[in-house]
């Protein structure tokens, strides 16, 4: 008989191959960087450790923070680093004192919305956002999280087109419920984890340095047309659902997104882009989808729209998939939370005001050269790439086989938090940079010089 594996024992074999979504936080580097730890800090992490339940990327905690503002955290022992992670909620930067005031005068008037109600900031958050979303995307619905709004998405698309199947990408992150991993691509998330949603159908990224029909640099879109190749295979699929320009980065050719768009029309499939992460401005456009000229048909928005401080997130999808209404899409309990409309509305209004989309699309530029130039110096680094403040440097034992520098990245990772900078590491060896999009020259030439120091290092 097969041994059962005890109940609270987590097993933490090899993992390497689970490295997708981020660093597991476990391993030699990471027992090691402990050190830098003091006694106090030290206990809340074992008391942190006792009271939740344990589970893969979140366990066990690395250390513990006290503040965070604009574009930096601060731990209990008083070390300020460059939060270039902040889970991409920080576009308006930490503690934002408008976002805060917003908070405190909402909170003072009416700190709930029961159901049966609607209120003000709700209303004209949706309103806000129909007029920012290109096209006629123009019907709101909002919720506490981004995989709520993901499944809220796929029920829209249910509902509209009377067929339940979708394409979505291998690798791809669209949130950690059931239906969000079922559309989603990362082993870490995806196995063991049971049945999941049927007629989830995957297809390979638009990533052409690790692509299957071996594209390369010469991409030829070869990934779109397997997309289009799968919905006449299928002939009845409801939607493609994938994020516009992958967290990681994976930045697709300018024309694949309208070669996809063609190809959904073409088979009566919705298109469903997720911006959870990447929407107000970190590409340098408010929604990503406007560098490719093409109009989804539902737009999925999140993370920083509470300002980065509320969970908040929004499905935005074509007036006329206004079809459901028999139906419970979402139906959340804090589903028009004025709160946190208030915070969404005083963060986009920041957005606005502090022009930030020309402060991202100017300082990445600049960032992106000095990337170029790190490449140049260090034969570690195989590629960089980025669009806005989503940046990605990638490192490879060696250039020509791309072959992933897993370990080294580690390195890397631990010595530049020992530095006052923190990132995450995807897929085990890209590094990814999403800093705040308030951060100055100044913050980005120093987080850049970390790396470079730490890059030498290894
Ligand atoms: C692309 C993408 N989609 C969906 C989600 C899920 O959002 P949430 O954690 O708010 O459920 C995330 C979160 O990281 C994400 O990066």
């Amino acid at each position: 008989m097969k041994a059962k594996k005890p109940i609270g024992k987590p097993s933490v074999g090899n993992l390497e191959h689970l490295k997708s979504e981020g660093d597991l936080n476990l391993g030699a580097q990471r027992s090691a960087w402990a050190e830098h730890l003091d006694p106090q800090t030290r206990h809340w992490l074992e008391e942190d450790a006792r009271y939740f339940l344990h589970q893969s990327l979140s366990t066990p905690c690395l250390n513990v923070l006290k503040s965070c503002h604009g574009a930096s955290i601060e731990d209990m022992q008083g070390r300020r680093l460059l939060d270039f992670r902040g889970n991409i909620v920080h576009q308006v930067g930490f503690s934002n004192p408008r976002v805060i005031a917003a908070i405190v005068e909402q909170m003072k008037q009416l700190s709930f919305c029961t159901r049966r109600y609607t209120n003000i900031p709700a209303i004209k958050l949706a309103k806000k956002l129909a007029e920012l979303a290109p096209g006629n995307l123009n019907k709101v619905l909002l919720a506490p999280s981004g995989a709520l709004a993901i499944g809220m998405a796929i029920k829209l698309a249910r509902a509209a087109t009377g067929r339940f199947k979708t394409i979505s990408m291998w690798d791809s992150f669209h949130g950690a419920s059931l239906d969000a991993i079922s559309v989603g691509g990362e082993a870490i998330f995806r196995s063991g984890a049971g049945p999941l949603l049927p007629g989830c159908e995957h297809v390979p990224p638009p990533d052409n340095r690790h692509c299957p029909f071996h594209c390369g640099a010469a991409c030829n879109l070869k990934c779109a047309d397997y997309i289009e190749y799968v919905l006449e295979k299928e002939g009845d699929i409801a939607a493609v659902i994938a994020e516009t320009v992958r967290c990681t980065p994976f930045i697709p050719p300018l024309d694949y997104w309208k070669k996809v768009r063609a190809a959904c029309d073409r088979h009566g499939a919705l298109l469903i882009l997720d911006e959870i992460p990447i929407c107000l401005g970190r590409t340098g456009r408010m929604f990503a989808c406007e560098h490719y000229g093409i109009v989804p048909d539902m737009l999925v928005v999140g993370k920083g729209l509470g300002g980065g401080i509320f969970p908040l997130a929004a499905l935005i999808a074509r007036d006329d998939l206004n079809v459901a209404g028999d139906k419970a899409l979402g139906h959340y309990t804090h589903e028009k939370n004025p709160v946190a409309a208030a915070a969404a509305l005083a963060a986009i209004q920041f957005i606005e005001e502090e022009r930030l989309l020309e402060h991202v699309q100017k300082l990445s530029v600049y960032a992106l050269e000095k990337l170029r130039e790190l490449m140049i110096k260090h034969e570690l680094i195989g590629d960089v790439r980025g669009l806005g403040f989503l940046l990605g440097i990638e490192l490879v034992k060696n250039r020509t086989a791309m072959e992933k520098a897993v370990d080294e990245a580690e390195k890397v990772m631990y010595c530049a938090l020992a530095r006052g900078l923190n990132f995450k590491l995807t897929m085990g060896n890209i590094i990814t940079l999403t800093p705040a999009l308030t951060i100055s020259q100044a913050e980005m030439d120093q987080a850049l010089n970390i790396l470079d120091q730490c890059i030498a290092e290894i």
